[in-house]
């Protein structure tokens, strides 16, 4: 399989999303990452249901819908009512991450779990088989924009081995900081899924450089 593409929407010029939306449904990008924050998890609030269900609406390809969110369990419904197709949590805030990954299982959604930049990569040893995506932060959550962390090469690596260990079919995704610069290293290193939201919202072309980072 070749690498994915998620442009996320948190760098979206929210004034024109329709017509954002609808360039990431013209362009080779394989899904659309939506980042919610509640200013409790991370020190940011984004957006919230009417936005998801709006996207939803005129989106011709999945809602990869990561959450930043304190409470996860009390809102599953409410994403799959939304629209999301997959719905990633962080390891870091669900107590009870197993039956967190089973409720969004029952709700038909596919489960991600995902860390923090400091997180080590071998306690998730015991869910990468319960999960369809383990996504890497590659910078702190909660904002776009920031500069990529280096060490995240080497926890791929330590992630893809891991993987290989348990016997798990897991995608591994990164967030934060990719660009055209460090797509290729990344992918390299193992990366199933790049999610970009500068990169691609704030370029001159975001179609044409969604194509390079399909391509890289
Ligand atoms: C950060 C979010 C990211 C963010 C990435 O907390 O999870 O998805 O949108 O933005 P860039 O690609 O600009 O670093
Ligand atoms: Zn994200």
């Amino acid at each position: 399989m070749s690498h994915l593409v998620a442009p996320s929407l948190l760098a979206a010029n929210f004034l024109n999303l329709q017509k954002e939306v609808e360039m990431v449904n013209n362009s080779l990008a394989d899904w659309f990452h939506v980042d919610v924050m509640d200013g409790h998890f991370v020190p940011n609030i984004s957006f919230g249901f009417s936005i998801i269900k709006q996207i939803k609406s005129i989106a011709q390809k999945p809602l990869d819908v990561h959450l930043m969110i304190e409470n996860v369990d009390n809102y599953i419904s409410e994403f799959k009512k939304a629209g999301a197709d997959h719905l990633t949590v962080h390891y870091e805030n669900c107590t009870h991450l197993h039956r967190t990954v089973q409720t969004i299982k029952e709700h038909q959604m596919k489960p991600g779990v995902v860390i923090n930049p400091h997180t080590p990569v071998e306690l998730l040893g015991d869910i990468v088989s319960d999960v369809d995506i383990v996504l890497l932060m590659s910078v702190n959550p909660g904002f776009g924009g920031q500069q990529f962390i280096e060490n995240t090469y080497q926890r791929v690596q330590r992630l893809k081995n891991l993987l290989v260990q348990k016997n798990s079919n897991a995608l591994i995704q990164v967030d934060g900081g990719v660009d055209t610069q460090n797509a290729s290293r990344l992918v390299e290193s193992g990366v199933d899924i790049l999610v970009a939201g500068s990169t691609v919202f704030k370029a001159h072309n975001p179609s044409e450089t969604i194509e390079k980072l399909k391509n890289a």
